[in-house]
C-alpha cells in the first residue's frame, strides 16, 4: 500500500475512535459536550495518533485492537491547543480552519474543556493499566510526556521566553521550548507503542525527539510563511507576540536548513529501529515539506 494510503487508513481509525469517545465521554452539561466534541472532532492531521498505529504495526503488533492509548493521546494534544489558543496564552482566534474553542463557547468552558480532555484521557489510561506492566508503562510515558517535564513545560518556557529581545534568550531557550511543548508529545505515541510491543524505547524516543524537532521547525515556517486557509490557523502571529521561534532567531533560511539537517537526522536514527520503518521514511519527507 502506498504511502498516502496507509496514512489515510491510520487516520480513519483515529477518527472512528476519536468519535465513539467523544459520544462515550457522557459530560453532564451539554456546553461541556458540545465544546469537547467541537474542537476533538474538528480534523486536524492526526499525527499523534497515526504515529502511534504505524509504530505499533511496524513492531508487529495490531493496532485496531488498540483505541485507548491513540485516543488519549489526541485528548490530549487537542486540550493542549484549547488552552494554547486562549487570550491568556497565543490569544489565537482560528484553530483547525475554525473559530477557536474560546470564540465559540466562551473561555472558562474553553479552559474546562480542556480540563475534561486531560481528565478523560488519563481515565482511558488507569484502564488499560489492568493489562499489567506493558500498558502501565505506556501511561507512565505518556503522563510525562505531557506534563511540567514534558508539554506543559515546554508551554510555560514559551511563554516565559516570549518578548524578550534576542542575545538574552537564544538557541538554548528554544531549544528547550521545542523539545518540550512539541517534541515530547510527538515522541510519546512512538515510544508507547514500543512500551506495548515489549521493546526497547531509547530507539523510538530518538527519532521521535527529532522528528517532534522537524515538526516544531517546520510549524514555526509556517507561521512566517504558510497560506492561513490551508493552514487553519492565523499565522503570522509568532512574530506578532514576539515568540522565540526557530524563524525569530535564524531567520527563514537558516531555519530552512535547520529543517533540512533534521529531516536527515530523523532518517538516520530510524535506521536504529527493528522493524519495517518504509512507511516514517516517507512520513519524515512529508513532515519536512508541509504545508499544513
Ligand atoms: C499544532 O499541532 C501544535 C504544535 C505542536 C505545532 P498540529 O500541527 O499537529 O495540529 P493539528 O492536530 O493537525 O491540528
Ligand atoms: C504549541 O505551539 C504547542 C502546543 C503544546 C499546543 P504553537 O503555539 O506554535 O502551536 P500553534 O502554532 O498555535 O499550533
Ligand atoms: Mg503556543
Ligand atoms: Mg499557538
Ligand atoms: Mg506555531
Amino acid at each position: 500500500m502506498n504511502y498516502r494510503d496507509k496514512y489515510e487508513e491510520y487516520r480513519g481509525f483515529a477518527e472512528e475512535i476519536l468519535r465513539e469517545a467523544a459520544e462515550n465521554m457522557g459530560c453532564l452539561t451539554p456546553i461541556l459536550q458540545e465544546g469537547i466534541s467541537y474542537s476533538l472532532l474538528a480534523g486536524g492531521k492526526r499525527i499523534r495518533p497515526v504515529l502511534f498505529l504505524a509504530m505499533l504495526e511496524a513492531l508487529g503488533g495490531d493496532y485496531r485492537t488498540e483505541k485507548n492509548f491513540p485516543v488519549a493521546v489526541e485528548c490530549i494534544h487537542t486540550y493542549s491547543l484549547i488552552h494554547d489558543d486562549l487570550p491568556a496564552m497565543d490569544n489565537d482566534d482560528f484553530r483547525r480552519g475554525k473559530p477557536s474553542n474560546h470564540k465559540v463557547y466562551g473561555e472558562a468552558h474553553a479552559i474546562l474543556a480542556g480540563d475534561g480532555l486531560l481528565s478523560y484521557a488519563f481515565g482511558i489510561l488507569i484502564d488499560e493499566c489492568a493489562r499489567g506492566a506493558r500498558a502501565v508503562a505506556a501511561a507512565k510515558t505518556l503522563s510525562r510526556a505531557a506534563g511540567v517535564r514534558g508539554m506543559v513545560a515546554g508551554q510555560s518556557a514559551d511563554l516565559l521566553y516570549s518578548g524578550r529581545p534576542l542575545g538574552e534568550v537564544g538557541e538554548e531557550e528554544l531549544r528547550m521550548i521545542h523539545t518540550n511543548k512539541t517534541a515530547e508529545m510527538i515522541s510519546a505515541p512512538l515510544e508507547m507503542a514500543a512500551n506495548l510491543a515489549g521493546k526497547r524505547e531509547a530507539e523510538a524516543r530518538e527519532f521521535g525527539l527529532a522528528l517532534g524537532l522537524l515538526f516544531q521547525i517546520t510549524d514555526d515556517i509556517l507561521d512566517e510563511v504558510g497560506e492561513s486557509e490551508t493552514v487553519g490557523k492565523t499565522l503570522g502571529k509568532d512574530r506578532e507576540e514576539g515568540k522565540l521561534t526557530c524563524v525569530g532567531l535564524y531567520g527563514l533560511e537558516r531555519a530552512n536548513a535547520l529543517a533540512d539537517e533534521y529531516a536527515l537526522s530523523c532518517l538516520e536514527t530510524l535506521k536504529k529501529i527493528d522493524g519495517d520503518v518504509s512507511f516514517f521514511e516517507e512520513l519524515v519527507r512529508r513532515v519536512r515539506g508541509r504545508n499544513r
